[in-house]
């Protein structure tokens, strides 16, 4: 089984991509980045642009290329091509179509899970995708900029665009709406198909969909889709885990040989279960618990990261907030050292609030 970190935005950004790597990643197989938006303009935004670049996130990464997935965030085919042109370009083996996030400024503008409503015009997407790809052709892109997109991509001949994933959920408002999306992706030779067992309407709340996940992989299956399922959804324990393989029909080792009940996956997605627990990977791989010594040294090279990333002690201690929002729970009776860290407001204040926690509190 592959373990992926999951796209998060504002979070899985280079500086936890490296961090992570460093302390706790012999069990992350994958790390895709936050959404990129190929926007219509042809040009990134420069904060998206930094987060792929390769001395960015090459250094903790024997081979960024295939250990790192972008996702890109692209309301039609054009943008799309243009922007996975310029991920093989940075020397990515893979890239990751969103079609998951429930914002409203992302789904009012046809993009993310807008775009599961509309199964026809995402099959019509599809197929502009995958003609080009298979074609070698360069389509979208500045037209001013053709010819040196042309000399770029020269090297690559007609392999000019990397391998292509896609992130789903099981429909816009309704699990049955899978059906239709299944049908729609087994038609087209993707790479790994990541689905959040989720429907738009549930945001990131409640139990998964596990029931509606597994008769949608049997459609997709049926209907000849032969990429790598991904599940992904609420995994954030060893105990979840063995649930999820009891309910998939999962074995050791992969599915049960000749098993028709069994739900064939060749990964799992962590999301905020890895941000809880980031030994969570090595759990499941069957290594050690989450020790607070390497927590403790996770915590401050990720300081020290986000300083180099953002100025000012006082977002990088916002953005350490985002972390133990979930890093909490390890925390025996923690309410006053927690508070403390919150308040504090100078990277001093923040580390002694921090050995306070660590000293104080029973670690679990
Ligand atoms: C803060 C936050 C940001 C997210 N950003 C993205 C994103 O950029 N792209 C994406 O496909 N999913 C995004 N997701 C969804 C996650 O990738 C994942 O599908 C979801 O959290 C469910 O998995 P989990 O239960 O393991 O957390 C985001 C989720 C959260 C909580």
């Amino acid at each position: 089984m592959k373990y992926y970190f999951a796209p998060m935005e504002g979070i899985t950004l280079y500086p936890l991509r490296n961090v992570h790597r460093e302390v706790f990643g012999e069990g992350v197989d994958k790390y895709c980045t936050p959404f990129l938006t190929a926007a219509s303009t042809f040009h990134f935004k420069n904060r998206e642009k930094k987060d792929v670049l390769p001395e960015k996130c090459s250094k903790a990464f024997e081979d960024y290329g295939s250990q790192i997935e972008p996702q890109i965030m692209a309301g039609n085919g054009e943008n799309f091509l243009w922007a996975a042109r310029e991920m093989k370009k940075l020397g990515y083996k893979g890239v990751n179509l969103n079609l998951g996030c429930p914002a409203p400024t992302v789904v009012n503008r046809h993009k993310g899970s807008g775009l599961l409503q509309d199964p026809e015009y995402l099959d019509k997407m599809l197929k502009e995708i995958f003609g080009a790809v298979e074609a070698g052709e360069v389509v979208g892109g500045k037209p001013f900029n053709k010819r040196r997109d042309e000399e770029d991509l020269a090297d690559l001949g007609r392999n000019m665009y990397p391998e292509i994933s896609l992130k789903t959920r099981l429909g816009f408002s309704n699990p049955a709406e899978a059906t239709e999306l299944m049908k729609v992706y087994a038609g087209y030779p993707l790479k790994e198909l990541t689905i959040h067992a989720r429907v738009r309407e549930d945001y990131y709340a409640g139990h998964p969909r596990i029931e509606d996940f597994i008769k949608a992989v049997k459609v997709y299956r049926q209907c000849g889709g032969s990429a790598d399922l991904i599940y992904n959804g609420n995994v954030n324990s060893v105990e979840d885990y063995k649930k999820l393989q009891k309910e998939l029909g999962l074995f050791e080792g992969g599915a049960a040989p000749g098993s028709d009940d069994s739900c064939h996956i060749s990964g799992i997605m962590l999301g905020r279960g890895l941000l809880s627990n980031p030994a969570l990977a090595r759990e499941l791989k069957g290594g050690e618990r989450l020790q607070p010594e390497e927590l403790k040294i996770y915590l401050r090279k990720l300081y020290d990261a986000y300083s180099e990333y953002i100025p000012e002690d006082r977002n990088v201690i916002f953005k350490m907030l985002e972390h133990w929002a979930f890093l909490h729970v390890h925390f025996k009776d923690s309410d006053k050292c927690l508070k403390a860290i919150r308040k504090s407001r100078s990277k001093g204040e923040y580390q002694a609030a921090v050995n306070g926690i660590f000293a104080k509190c029973e670690f679990v």
